[in-house]
């Protein structure tokens, strides 16, 4: 049995015909109907989703399959108590895979570790968020026809950001990719990012302070919300919201083929006149995500 907790877990190879696998789906998603006939997935969401939630239900039913689950930790056990590897044990008795979003580092990790069928993480505090990654990579390798020789800009909240950890620690195996960073000071990427990742791949990777003098040089410009429900009491939010806000007048420099990703949800930091313009990918980003979940229930129901 296999699980995806971390999108390290992959190697190059298997991210890349999962790739295949759904851009087929994408194609011709008839001949898929039938594929998860009788095949339950749980989804357990601890904490807030619309996309990922979403996505896989749409996913499974899509493929034939059922899905059971809960969207809020308060209408489930663990109201009362109940631990997240009890959890993971009681819900292998009613499913065939399961899905766990959880504000918790490691949660999906321990899940998966007294589970006896795959899990998959759907988001675990800060720390990873392997299906975004996929999703963020399919729709890469359709605007760019490649995985690497880009210059990405990530801008934003890199500091509590898990879709950001979870695409630069995968980045960081590809070839020639060039990493810019813009974040509030108080928003940067921590420290293990760099040397674990950054560092030990010996990765391009420079700090900016403002997206203008660095939107001429960007590929893809990778934007993210600052992540409200991880600052803490002593974090100042109200002055670090309106950092940096992606407006058509900035993109003004941008190079024509610029592709413009954000994992969504938005909250201010692009502004919806973007929306309308054709380098703006992230509601592809969105669609591409069904197909990307579809291929990997595939892979880890091990269905042909
Ligand atoms: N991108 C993403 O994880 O969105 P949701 O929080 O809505 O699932």
């Amino acid at each position: 049995m296999k699980n995806l907790i971390d999108i390290l877990d992959l190697s190059l190879d298997e991210i890349f015909n999962l790739i295949e696998t759904a851009i087929k789906i994408k194609n011709d998603p008839s001949r898929y109907l039938e594929k998860c006939k009788y095949k339950k997935m749980a989804t357990l969401f601890f904490e807030p989703s619309t996309r990922t939630r979403l996505s896989f239900e749409a996913a499974m039913y899509e493929l034939g399959g059922n899905v059971i689950g809960f969207s809020d930790a308060q209408s489930s056990s663990a109201a009362k108590g109940e631990s997240v590897s009890d959890t993971a044990k009681v819900i292998s008795c009613y499913s065939d895979i399961m899905v766990i979003r959880h504000p918790k580092e490691g949660a999906p990790l321990v899940a998966s570790m007294n589970a006896a069928v795959p899990v998959i993480n759907a988001g675990d505090g800060g720390h990873n968020h392997p299906t975004q990654t996929l999703t963020d990579l399919m729709t890469v390798y359709l605007e760019k026809k490649r995985l690497n020789n880009f210059t990405i800009g990530f801008c934003g909240d890199l500091k509590f950001g898990r879709t950001v950890h979870s695409l630069i620690s995968t980045l960081c195996r590809h070839k020639n990719v060039k990493i810019i960073l813009i974040s509030p000071e108080n928003l940067n990427l921590p420290s293990y990012m760099i040397s674990n990742y950054i560092n030990k791949n010996h990765i391009e990777c420079i700090e900016a302070n403002d997206l203008e003098s660095v939107m001429p040089e960007l590929d893809i410009l990778y934007m993210t919300r600052l992540q409200k429900e991880r600052f803490t009491g002593a974090q100042d939010f109200e002055s670090l919201n309106n950092s940096y806000i992606l407006t058509l007048n900035k993109l003004k420099s941008a190079k024509k083929d610029l592709c413009i990703m954000h994992p969504l949800p938005r909250v201010n930091e692009i502004e919806t006149a973007v929306d309308a313009d054709p380098r703006a990918c992230y509601f592809k980003q969105v669609l591409n995500g069904k197909y990307i979940r579809m291929a990997l229930i595939l892979k880890l129901l091990e269905i042909e």
